[in-house]
């Protein structure tokens, strides 16, 4: 299947909506694609409650469907791959509907508002001059696990990967 088709079948797939405090959040089913983040803490049995769980926890980037009624929430996204037949990945849209022009593909605005959920910096990242500086327990190997227009950089002790806006300034 093209990148094309693939793009198609992920945004054509219906949002599932969760309400937190009267807010809309939608979870976009990631079909065709895995999300590279973290599972973390309690299994739920309903995507009612794992999206619930989600929006109510700091960081949370959206979920992975790990059995046929077992959800897990997931944390710190550093990108995605393409896999024909996965059907577990779900996304929180955080991008209120924003896209820009020379994003690398349809997917990547969702995916760097889902990085950058915080604000500036990834989650375990700090502003630091006019770069993001990560924790020093990020590894090489996670540094440059994020995607190339964050730029990462690893100087041996810290990882560094460009701020949200300057992302977005490259694909104004
Ligand atoms: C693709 O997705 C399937 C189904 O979720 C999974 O079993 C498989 O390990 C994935 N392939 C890769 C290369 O991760």
């Amino acid at each position: 299947m093209g990148a094309l088709n693939i793009f198609s079948l992920v945004l054509l797939a219906a949002a599932f909506i969760a309400q937190n405090n009267g807010a809309i959040n939608r979870f976009i089913p990631m079909w065709c694609v895995d999300l590279h983040a973290t599972p973390v803490g309690s299994t739920y049995d309903s995507t009612k409650d794992v999206m619930q769980a989600c929006v109510e926890a700091p960081a949370c980037i959206g979920f992975k469907k790990i059995s046929e009624s077992e959800y897990l929430r997931l944390y710190l996204l550093t990108g995605y791959t393409f896999n024909e037949t996965s059907r577990d990945y779900y996304l929180w849209d955080k991008t209120a509907g924003k896209t820009f022009q020379n994003q690398p593909n349809e997917l990547d605005a969702l995916i760097l508002f889902a990085i950058y959920i915080n604000g500036e910096c990834p989650a375990p990242f700090f502003v630091d001059g006019s770069l993001c500086r990560g924790r020093s327990d990020i590894s090489r190997e996670f540094c440059y696990s994020y995607p190339t227009y964050m730029a990462p950089q690893h100087d041996g002790t810290y990882c560094f990967v460009l701020q949200k806006q300057t992302v977005i300034n490259s694909w104004a």
